[in-house]
């Protein structure tokens, strides 16, 4: 798995909005791109696909070509049998009263803040609305111009990056995206980060009840100027005072994110969900950093920068499969995923949902792919519904059933 080296330093090829992912930094030999991250994502060769067409047996009569880009279409039996698989999932179950509605996706595919812009960037590539729900960049209270370049950087198996939240303020999101995402289908997800509770509370404020915004996913990764620039995320009482001053400011399904960056996450989600949290996203990056090439200084501008990609997917397995089994409400998991093993493994860890991030960068469609497949992977198992693959390998429960595990019924 050697990733390509980029044709041009200068090679910048995805901006969200006013962002850019990539760098045009000619200050080091080492400006890579976007593109630069795909040889270092492709899935390792005993989780590609096997040669020719994935076949999909149903009931043994009809047979159908599937899941392969180029595979013809399925009959209409097999596309019937596939449309009556269940594949939605509900984010905020505990919301879930008539007056709320809960946080309902179509699948459990979404794509992961800050690898997706808001959306629309991605429209003439992907059929947008077919994926689970979007969770856009993340969203401040004032226009943030993010950290100096470089801003990324290729790593074994991912990326490290340190965009430092760019972004054009939480009233500039709602009217310039508001009206689209309120067209659409697929559940808007907004990224929420601060530097303070009253932040936070006050972006979560200005959402609540914007038409196209379906709900909210806390980065608490951020520095607490309070604490001193101690972020949220590792601290247990500040993660359960923001979740719960949100929470106080809004009726939006309220989702946490959390970070790998701590001994034990365990207590941390714990009080997240005592703090009113409808769901748990995990994982956020790890914190990395790189060396310039003469090796003189870090490479990135803001010094440290936050790991993704494939290599971060054992980290994400341990945090999802630990807080499956302390916390009741659901789990989606983001981290490292390139294909339906990926995600099979985050269901079987106890999640009910997953987010792809950076592998998006060099394959946009994953995500609508991965619905499919997973879809058509039911099909050839006899299911009607993914649940039954849900906590499979979480430790045997002796007691009472759970609400999580193999019994949980998203
Ligand atoms: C370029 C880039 C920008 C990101 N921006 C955000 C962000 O604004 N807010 C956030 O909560 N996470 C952000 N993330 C983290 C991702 O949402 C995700 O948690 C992480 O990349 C792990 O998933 P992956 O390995 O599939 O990429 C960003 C990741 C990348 C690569």
């Amino acid at each position: 798995m050697t990733p390509k080296k980029a044709k041009s330093p200068k090679q910048v090829l995805i901006r969200f909005g006013d962002m850019r992912v990539g760098t045009d930094s000619n200050r080091s030999k080492r400006t890579p791109t976007v593109r630069k991250a795909k040889g270092a994502i492709e899935p390792a060769d005993r989780f590609k696909a096997p040669a020719g067409r994935p076949r999909v047996e149903t009931g043994g009569s009809a047979v159908a070509d599937l899941g392969a880009p180029t595979a013809a279409r399925p009959t209409l039996a097999v596309q019937a049998a596939l449309d009556r698989i269940d594949l939605s999932v509900d984010l905020a179950p505990a919301r879930g009263a008539p007056d709320h509605g809960g946080l309902v996706l179509d699948n459990p595919i979404l794509v992961a803040s800050g690898t997706f812009g808001y959306g629309v960037e991605y429209g003439e590539v992907v059929d947008v609305q077919r994926i689970g729900a979007i969770c856009c960049k993340g969203t401040t209270l004032r226009p943030r111009a993010g950290n100096p370049p470089p801003r990324v950087t290729e790593t074994p198996g991912g990326m490290l990056n340190a965009i430092g939240l760019q972004n054009p303020g939480v009233d500039a999101v709602i009217e310039k995206y508001g009206p689209i995402w309120q067209g659409w289908k697929v559940p808007v997800i907004v990224n929420v980060a601060g530097e303070s509770i009253e932040d936070y509370v006050e972006v979560a404020r200005r959402l609540d009840g914007v038409p196209g915004v379906a709900g909210i996913e806390l980065n608490i990764s951020c520095p607490n100027v309070g604490k001193g620039g101690l972020q949220f995320a590792i601290d247990r009482d500040a993660a359960r005072a923001v979740t719960a001053a949100v929470r106080r400011a809004t009726d939006l399904p309220l989702l946490v994110k959390l970070s790998p960056n701590v001994t034990d996450v365990r207590p941390i989600a714990k009080a997240i969900e005592e703090a009113g949290a409808d769901a748990i996203c995990a994982i956020n990056t790890l914190s990395g950093l790189a060396v310039s090439a003469d090796r003189t200084r870090a490479f990135l501008g803001n010094t440290y920068g936050g790991l993704s990609g494939p290599a971060i997917k054992p980290v994400a397995l341990r945090i999802v499969y630990e807080v499956a089994q302390v916390v009741s409400i659901p789990i989606v998991a983001i981290g490292g995923v390139t294909n339906l093993d990926d995600v099979l493994d985050f269901l079987a860890c106890g999640a009910v949902a997953v987010q792809v991030g950076t592998a998006i960068f060099a394959d946009p469609e994953l995500p609508v792919r991965l619905g499919d497949e997973l879809r058509a992977d039911c099909l050839r198992r006899g299911l009607d519904s993914y649940r039954s693959l849900i906590g499979t390998a979480l430790p045997k429960r002796t007691g009472a059933p759970s609400a999580k595990g193999a019994e949980y019924r998203p």
